[in-house]
């Protein structure tokens, strides 16, 4: 059974303090939300300072990027040991802005991948085609490419462990949320791939989020569909109310 997650990204949004008071108060209602993994990821100056708040809470910490190297001379760049010591247990990793603003291709985000685990931290794996590449009819082939890409190498056992999201960019901070069938389409032929290229059982244990407008309002249909196991939520995620009602949407789905 996938246990149901709901992941917040907040992006390059929010102060310390907002971002203090954001996580403090997901923290302290998070126990209203029942049996739904939660997640946020600040942005990593404020990730040491979001820890403080949400511990002992259920509420788990994750980062939105992280280099593939241990340590050393990469100025600018954050390595697996150092999330793990400010307390995260989750990483983004190949989220569309970064494929697509900062040129990440399926290779970093495979050295990512495998780093990440390497720390026994979780990733969860973006994935997503474009509107052009939707409209051309490539949304399988695309998705086809960034799994085969971002995940080669790993064991069965490290495709159960993982998360992968499925972020249509279309459907990205645009209020364009992909319909339950789009999106089931997809979440459907990942399993299937995952399977086909590893094995049933841990095809069955991946946990699948939809990522892309997700809402409170159109969280629960989404989520009702049978494989999608949870949301990574941006704008929705940024304001405790919205955040929480759609872990409550999971919850009932
Ligand atoms: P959005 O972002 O919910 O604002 O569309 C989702 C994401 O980029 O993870």
């Amino acid at each position: 059974m996938r246990r149901v997650m709901v992941a917040g990204n907040w992006k390059m949004n929010l102060d310390r303090s907002a971002a203090a008071a954001l996580a403090q108060g997901i923290a302290d209602r998070a126990g209203e939300v029942g049996d739904v993994d939660l997640v946020v990821c600040p942005p990593s100056v404020y990730l040491d300072g979001v820890a403080r708040c949400i511990e002992g809470s259920k509420v788990a910490l994750g980062a939105q990027n992280v280099y593939h190297e241990p340590d050393g001379a990469f100025t600018g760049e954050i390595s697996t040991r150092m999330l793990v010591d400010v307390g995260c247990r989750y990483v983004i990793v190949g989220h569309s802005e970064r494929r697509h603003i900062l040129g990440e291709t399926d290779e970093d985000v495979n050295r990512k991948t495998h780093a990440v685990l390497a720390a026994d931290l979780t990733p969860i794996v973006c994935v997503g085609e474009l509107l052009s590449e939707r409209e051309a009819g490539q949304t399988a082939a695309v998705i086809r490419r960034q799994v085969e890409g971002s995940l080669a190498g790993l064991s069965a056992d490290q495709i159960a462990e993982l998360v992968v999201a499925y972020e249509p960019v279309w459907a990205i901070g645009t209020g364009k949320v992909a319909t339950p069938a789009q999106a089931s389409e997809v979440h459907d032929d990942l399993r299937k791939l995952l399977g086909e290229r590893y094995n049933a059982t841990s095809a069955g244990a991946t946990r699948i989020l939809y990522g892309g407008s997700v809402k409170p309002d159109n969280a629960a249909e989404l989520l009702a569909q049978p494989n999608i196991d949870g949301a990574l939520v941006g704008g929705a995620s940024l304001k405790v109310e919205s955040f929480l009602a759609i872990a409550a949407a999971a919850r009932e789905s």
